[in-house]
């Protein structure tokens, strides 16, 4: 058969500022690694106002984009690369939605985790363009 065999998909995983402030990053890797996804690569990274800048391109005119930058810059980032089947739609089930009140669910870790909007412990990439996009910017040596 000459279709590619890949079945398995990457995606970003930041653990953002609050959740590395708050001791939280064990906790966040152990429900990636329960779920079954794989680690690809994993680093503690301070973000520049460039890196979130390029990372946050697409909410560029939104509202809240100057205080999103000042909060993804305030303190060290968890970012990470995580493999598996599905993996981009499994870890954005795993966060659980947006608002950690009135979209996210208990058991996702926004929803046992979170109270506000923009301090929503973690990010994943929403889809596979996007994956492909992010790691690259995050992770710029990394094979594929
Ligand atoms: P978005 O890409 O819409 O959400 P997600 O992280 O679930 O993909 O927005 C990016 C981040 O911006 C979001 O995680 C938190 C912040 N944000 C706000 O602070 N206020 C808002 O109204 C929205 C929609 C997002
Ligand atoms: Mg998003």
């Amino acid at each position: 058969c000459r279709y590619p065999v890949r079945v398995t998909e990457r995606t970003l995983v930041l653990i953002k500022p609050d959740g590395v402030r708050r001791g939280l990053i064990g906790d966040i890797i152990k429900r990636i690694e329960d779920k079954g996804l794989s680690l690809v690569a994993l680093e503690l990274k301070t973000v520049t106002t460039e890196l979130a800048e390029g990372h946050y391109a697409e909410h560029a005119d939104k509202p809240f984009f100057g205080s999103l930058l000042e909060f993804i810059t305030s303190g060290p980032v968890v970012a990470a690369v995580i493999e598996g089947p599905r993996a981009v739609a499994a870890w954005r089930q795993l966060a659980g939605g947006t608002d950690p009140v009135a979209k996210a669910v208990p058991g996702t870790i926004r929803g046992d985790y979170g109270l506000e909007t923009q301090e929503n412990l973690v990010h994943g990439s929403d889809s596979p363009e996007s994956a492909a996009r992010e790691i690259a910017l995050w992770f710029p040596g990394l094979d594929r």
